[in-house]
């Protein structure tokens, strides 16, 4: 099935352009906030993503990651943002980069928290240089505590040439709701903050949604209304509803789905937009987290890709109502689901 594009959000672009504007145009470097809530699967990260492809002029520098690891490790955000990143010319010394990156070589319990902190927001500064820059923190629910200090120190900083992008879950679903919700509280009190919530599709988006994947004949107002109540209105859960029936005509959505695999069908939670039915592939990389994998090294035994696994692990945490990988494997564990033996390697 091809990709739909986005609908709707028009109002939220404009204004996360007119945010990245206040930026370019500002005489006195200052940072500007956007923080974006929904509930999952609501469309937060294609937003972002739409909003920095349409950014004019393109910014200098874009400084993006999300809680990745397997437990939650310190400035987690950070070690995202510097993976892959030749850090070789930034004025910091060596064994503190190697630690902010999380590289296993570094040594452990070297500094103190404050200068930690100080050397994370160094770090920041320097690769944003003279902007301007986009800094975008994805999940930050799923964020441990010092990457959430550190993003609210940015946010606040004097002389940051930088628009940062925060996009999160409700603070009810975070890993730690008491420091989600002062964090969240943090950005929205910087001055000329947007504070965007989104909600669900409503159905005339959901009816052009439809209509970009079944053009002949069109969808009826039937049709339309009956997906629009099955999915809630959930980008997540229609694109998932349409992956299900690729391939049938608009009318084969009102029926139950072909299950390709047997699927893992866990207890409805009143509030998750679809059941978790797992497929085969999303259960063996489940059964990595479990082992306590990191990405690479699930990619590694299950011979795809890292980016393909960290694919997974999102529809995972969607799937399971989870906010965090560790969430995801207690989840597995709970259920007793058919986990097999870990991989080796
Ligand atoms: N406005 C939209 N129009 C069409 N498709 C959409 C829209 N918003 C989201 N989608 C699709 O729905 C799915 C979920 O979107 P996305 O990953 O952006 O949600 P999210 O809010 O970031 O979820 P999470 O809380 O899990 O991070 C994606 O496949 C995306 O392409
Ligand atoms: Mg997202």
């Amino acid at each position: 099935m091809m990709p739909v594009s986005m609908v709707g959000r028009a109002g939220e672009l404009a204004e996360l352009d007119r945010a990245w504007s206040t930026v370019v145009a500002a005489r006195r470097p200052a940072p500007t906030v956007a923080v974006i809530t929904g509930a999952a699967g609501v469309g937060k990260s294609l937003l972002v993503a739409a909003a920095l492809d349409a950014f004019a002029p393109r910014p200098a520098v874009v400084l993006s990651g999300a809680a990745r690891v397997h437990s939650p490790a310190p400035y987690d955000w950070l070690a995202a943002v510097l993976t892959g990143r030749d850090t070789s010319r930034l004025d910091l010394p060596p064994d503190a980069l190697a630690w902010l990156a999380q590289q296993p070589t570094a040594p452990r319990e070297r500094y103190a928290p404050g200068t930690l902190l100080r050397l994370a927001v160094r770090v920041v500064r320097l690769l944003v240089g003279s902007g301007p820059a986009v800094l975008v923190v994805e999940d930050l629910h799923a964020l441990d505590p010092a990457s959430l200090n550190l993003v609210g120190e940015l946010a606040t900083a004097t002389d940051l040439p930088a628009l940062l992008v925060v996009a999160s879950r409700p603070a009810e679903d975070a890993v730690a709701p008491d420091l989600a919700v002062r964090a969240l509280a943090r950005f929205c009190g910087v001055r000329g903050a947007v504070r965007q919530h989104l909600g669900p599709l409503v159905p005339a988006e959901v009816a052009e949604v439809l209509t970009q994947v079944y053009a002949d004949p069109r969808p009826s107002g039937r049709l339309v209304r009956a997906v629009w109540r099955r999915t809630g209105g959930n980008p997540y859960a229609l694109t998932e509803l349409l992956a299900a029936h690729a391939g049938r005509g608009p009318e084969a959505l009102l029926r139950p789905a072909p299950a390709p695999h047997p699927p893992v069908v866990a207890p409805r939670r009143p509030a998750d937009p679809v059941d978790a039915e797992l497929t085969g592939r999303e259960i063996e990389v489940l059964d990595c987290l479990v082992a306590g994998m990191s990405n690479k090294q699930a990619a590694r035994a299950l011979g795809i890709s890292v980016r393909t696994v960290t694919v997974h692990v999102s529809n995972l945490l969607r799937k399971t109502g989870s906010a965090s990988r560790t969430e995801a494997a207690i989840w597995a564990v709970q259920r007793r689901l058919p986990v097999s033996t870990p991989v080796d390697g």
